[in-house]
């Protein structure tokens, strides 16, 4: 069966998984998340080259659209092939870790997640599984590079903080070592991890001193922030990269704010939303996110201009991108890159492997 259908069939029984108790509801959820993503990654069967007009060039890098999948799609370094035949603009794997981890398990559930469909909103509460640095800095993406690919990675929280830190500089010259990889993310941003503008500041001080400042050949990179990062915060953060001569941001990684999300819930998906972030908490992705990402992006941009750092710094937006709208919406403020998870396999389930080419081919 295609792999579609089979996305296809589990959302028609949506209406009767509705019905179960709430913890088999997020069982159901997180064990057909796993096995579909087995699935996913081995189909490359598409074909699509968006037209010229919608390239990209960041650093140099060229990028065949300006939409591609945000970090977390493929963690341990998967699906090059599958998204770039479907037209993605570049290629972003991990996040990873400097130790190998297996992710969370909560009340009895491996690696939790679930989706609002009618809502267009996920929920996540994996916990970082990965299958660590040494192993997947070393890993062939592809055979057949036609995109830039990029490396998400982050400090691991299984150290205090100093020797987290420490080990994120030995990852980070393990991915410079790898010849595939063009670009960099710091991951700054995981929902579990509270976001505290000094402890971030001077870890990418830190970041910049035993790494930024000595790499040996071309690698951007960017730092990837919360959606629920303040202004007042958004700005010191960019205070900064540029003073440290980082190469971009992105805004941003799934959000904690369950207040303000609830106003997104359809009235038939609360009852599942309270008590999944009740009882696993976790990020929100999804059209919640529309708004925060390009409210912060166009801050982000403007707070460039008026600095003005004399080298190339990009703004990336994740967040509730969920097509041609949200691209034409970045680009009229100046949004050099999109990133989308939940807007992608919302798509995916009407249109397959066509997800690109039915943005790109008008
Ligand atoms: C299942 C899942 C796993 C994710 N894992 C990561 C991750 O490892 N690293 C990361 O930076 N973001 C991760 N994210 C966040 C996404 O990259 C993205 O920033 C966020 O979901 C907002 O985009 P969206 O509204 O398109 O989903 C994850 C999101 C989901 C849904």
């Amino acid at each position: 069966m295609k792999i579609q259908s089979i996305a296809k069939l589990a959302h028609k029984f949506n209406p009767i998984i509705k019905l179960l108790p709430k913890s088999l509801q997020v069982l159901l959820h997180s064990s057909a998340r796993l096995k579909f993503m087995d699935e996913f990654v081995k189909n490359t069967g598409a074909s699509f080259v968006p037209d010229s007009k919608w390239q990209r060039t960041l650093w140099g890098l060229k990028f065949q659209s300006p939409l591609m999948n945000s970090a977390g799609m493929f963690k341990n370094g998967d699906g090059y092939d599958v998204v770039i035949s479907q037209g993605a603009g570049g290629y972003i794997g991990g996040t990873s870790t400097y130790n190998p981890r297996t992710g969370n398990i909560k009340h009895g559930i491996k690696l939790p997640f679930i989706t609002l469909p009618n809502s267009h909103v996920s929920i996540n509460t994996l916990g970082l599984p990965n299958l660590g640095d040494e192993i997947l800095s070393k890993k062939v993406i592809t055979n057949n590079k036609t995109s830039p690919i990029g490396w998400s990675l982050m400090r691991s929280p299984d150290y205090e903080e100093h020797i987290g830190l420490e080990n994120l500089i030995k990852s980070l010259w393990m991915y410079h070592d790898n010849p595939q990889i063009d670009f960099i993310e710091i991951n700054e941003s995981c929902p579990n991890i509270s976001v505290n503008s000094e402890n971030i500041t001077n870890r990418l001080v830190y970041i910049a001193e035993h790494f930024l400042s000595k790499r040996t050949r071309h690698l951007p990179v960017v730092v990837k922030l919360s959606t629920d990062t303040g202004i007042e915060v958004l700005k010191q953060i960019l205070d900064v990269l540029f003073q440290k001569r980082y190469d971009g941001v992105n805004l941003g990684n799934t959000s904690t704010n369950y207040s303000y999300t609830r106003q997104y819930i359809s009235p038939t998906e609360l009852a599942l939303y309270d008590y999944y972030t009740k009882n696993f908490s976790g990020g929100i992705g999804g059209i919640s996110l529309r708004d925060k990402s390009f409210i912060l992006c166009d801050e982000a941009i403007k707070y460039r201009e008026f600095i003005k750092p004399d080298y190339e710094f990009h703004v990336i937006r994740s967040g509730g991108v969920f097509g041609l709208d949200d691209i034409k919406a970045s680009d009229a403020i100046g949004i050099s890159m999109n990133q989308w998870y939940t807007g992608y396999f919302t798509n995916y389930l009407q249109n397959g492997g066509e997800v690109y080419k039915r943005e790109f081919s008008s």
